[in-house]
This record gives structure tokens, sequence and C-alpha cells, in this order.
């Protein structure tokens, strides 16, 4: 199944059972939401519903949001499954259903709909914390023995992992997460959901959202029991198709394939160095294309500069892969081929993302070359001071001068 078909499957089979299906929501959260630079989770745009100040269009909603998280961002390209920007799928029920149900469709959806065999999920549960007051979600506990897991594929994790929250302050809950085990190929018997390897893979989280955070750390209610769901669509399509990693799934490898054909490398059995540039290309190369069509463009500040960033990387990785010419048109282009059909305004935003694509990268090629000369600059005058002090017999003729850039 293609990431395209995965996307599909999903937001149907939630509208199946009676979910309005909601289109993706802006990069750049609504004014009204200051707590984060750009949209990071699928019940972002949700909110104003969980906090009960305004009335949903509909109980249950489904929808597949765009997500930029930085955090990772160093982290791309080393890894099998770090990445900025990526498509979050998520079912989300305004006091509705609660978690029972939220268990029982997303077993469903992950056997019958993904193809996946319930011996190899596993999930992880809320196991208390003391600083929140809470203990244990036996609720939830009780939820996955109902559909039959079995104790031992039950794992209590801690705050970190299973208490989900969307930024410092705001609506949360304890969650339960689903993972994958890829078997004994991927890591030893003795590895567990959570211990952050590449055997288990985490692929949904149902966050139970009937809490409010406030600044001083107290705990409110929220007017109603809701479910937040969030499954990422590179990683389920890693699952799906049982690649490596989410640059091997069709979506990021026809990404990987410009790199590809602009520096004359291959990707498969390339070098760590050569992967992760790659890699890095497609990963940033899709995320400016739906930052420019969101409106952001590359500045010195808050979301202009994570889209500079990101864009200037990408520019430096090219030229590890020996790209010397302009290449950022050529990448915004495949990904508005790649993910148009599913969000036009990738295509009705396309010359101007290709004319920031390319205005962004002259400029810093130039900065680039003036950065050069100037540096070129300064040795040849070291190196010439260094030649009239030999003369003059104050260093001794071996010295060298050594500039490492
Ligand atoms: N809101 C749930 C998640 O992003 O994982």
């Amino acid at each position: 199944m293609k990431a395209a078909e995965i996307r599909e499957t999903y937001l149907s089979f939630f509208e199946a059972r009676d979910h309005r299906r909601v289109a993706s929501a802006s990069l750049v959260p609504p004014t009204h939401d200051p707590s984060v630079l750009l949209t990071t989770a699928g019940m972002q745009p949700f909110k104003p519903y969980f906090r009960g100040d305004e009335r949903p269009p509909h109980p249950r909603l489904t929808s597949c949001q765009k997500c930029f998280r930085t955090p990772d961002v160093e982290n791309v390209g080393s890894t099998a499954r770090h990445l900025t920007f990526f498509e979050m799928l998520g079912n989300f029920s305004i006091g509705d259903y609660f978690k029972e149900r939220a268990v029982e469709y997303a077993l469903e959806l992950s056997r019958q709909g993904f193809g996946f065999a319930v011996e190899d999920i596993w999930v992880t549960v809320f196991g208390g914390d003391e600083a929140l007051g809470l203990g244990p979600d036996e609720e939830a506990i009780e939820c996955w023995r109902a559909v039959g897991f079995p104790e031992e594929r039950i794992v209590h994790l801690g705050r970190a992992d299973n208490f989900w929250q969307a930024g410092p302050t705001g609506p949360c809950g304890p969650s339960s997460e689903l993972y994958l085990d890829r078997g004994p190929a991927y890591g030893p018997d003795s590895e567990r959901p959570g211990d952050d390897t590449d055997r288990f893979i985490e692929f949904w989280n149902l966050v139970f959202m009937q809490y409010e955070l406030f600044e001083d750390g107290r705990l409110g209610t929220l007017p109603a029991r809701n479910i937040d769901t969030g499954a990422g669509l590179d990683r389920v399509a890693m699952l799906v198709q049982g690649v490596d990693s989410v640059f091997d799934t069709d979506y990021l490898r026809s990404m990987i394939a410009v790199g590809e054909e602009l520096s004359g490398r291959a990707y498969a059995g390339a070098d760590f160095e050569t992967t992760r540039a790659l890699r890095i290309l497609a990963d940033h190369g899709r995320g400016m294309t739906f930052l420019l069509a969101d409106g952001v463009v590359p500045s010195n500040e808050e979301r202009g500069y994570v889209l500079r960033r990101i864009m200037r990387r990408a520019i430096l990785q090219g030229r590890v892969l020996g790209i010397e010419e302009t290449f950022l048109p050529h990448l915004v282009q495949r990904t508005i081929e790649v993910a148009g059909g599913a969000y036009p305004e990738l295509v009705r935003e396309a010359e101007t993302i290709a004319m920031w694509a390319r205005s962004e990268e002259d400029a810093f090629l130039r900065t680039l070359e003036q950065g050069e000369r100037l540096l070129g600059e300064i040795v040849r005058r070291a190196r010439g001071r260094d030649e009239l002090d030999r003369r003059r017999g104050r260093l001794p003729a071996s010295r060298h001068v050594r500039v490492s850039v």
C-alpha cells in the first residue's frame, strides 16, 4: 500500500464510522494559540472544541494534519525515523466515545486496514505519576485486556512516555501507544516498547484528553472526556511497506530520488555522509515546500527563521553531495508532484514556492561565495605576513599556516 492509499484508508475508515473528515489546518497556528510557532499535532486546530470554547461541526472528526516539529532537526538523516515535517493522521471524539471505542477502532484498523498481525502489536499505558497526582490508567489497561491483549504485551510507562500535552500548557491526558514488533532482525528479544530502539516502533498514540494543564502546574478537568489520536503517516507507511526507514517508503523515496538525480550518487548502499545528505534533502525539501505554501517566508525571526534554517541546511548538504547548481526549485517541484493531489494549496502556490526557493538559494550562495572570498583573503594575508617574518629571521622556515574550514 502506498502512502497515499494509507492516508485514504485511515480517513475513510473513520468516515465510515461517523467521523467528519476535516481538511488539514495551516502549519501556521491560529492567533488564539500562541503556545507554538508551528502546528505540531493533529489536535491543535481542535483545542477550542476540547476546551468547550467552541462547538465542533460534529462530535467525531478525522483529519490528516500537516505538522512541523523542530526539536529533531539535528537528528534528521542520521536515524531511521526522525523528521521535521510529517502528516499526522488522527481521529477525534469531542465528548463522544472514549477509551473503549478508541482502542477497538485502533486495533481494527491496524489489523484489517494496515494488515498488522495482532501478536506483533504491543501497547503501552500510563503507569501513574505522583507529581500529577494520578495513578495507573486502569481503565485503559482494562480496555486492552477486553480486546484480548495478554498482560505481557501491555507495558506500563511513566509521564514522559504516556502522558501527552501539546505544549507546556493546555488540554492533555494520559495516553496509550501502539507499537509494532519488527522481530529479531531489528533487535534482541529483551527489548521493549519505549526503549527507543529499532525493534519496537510506535505508530499510533491514543490520547485520553480529559485534563487541562495550567501554568502553575495545576491539572484542571476539561468539560468533557475526549479522544485525540495521532498516527504519523510516514511511520505507518514504513511498517506497512516493511522497509527499514521512513526514507525508504514510496513517499520519501521519491524525494530522495531528486538528490540522486542531481548528484549522480546512489542512495542504496551509500556511505553515512551521502545517506544523511540525501535524507536531509528529502525531509527539508518537503518541509520547506509545505511551509512556503502556508505563507511562511524565509527571514531571521520565528517561523521564517525555522524555514531559512532548513533551506540553508539543505543547500549545505547539496554541497556535501557535490551539487553545484541551484537545486531547491527541483526539490519543491517534486514535493508538489508527489503531495499536490492531497494538498491543493501546493499546486495553487507553486509559483510563489518556486520563487522563494530560488531567491533564498541564490542569496545564500552569494553569502557563501563572499565568505569564501573573505576567508581566502585572510589566508593570503596571513601567509604574506609569515613570509615577511621568515625573511626577517623571526620564524623558522618549517612553520606552516594551518587554516581549517
Ligand atoms: N496528539 C497526539 C499525538 O500527536 O501524538
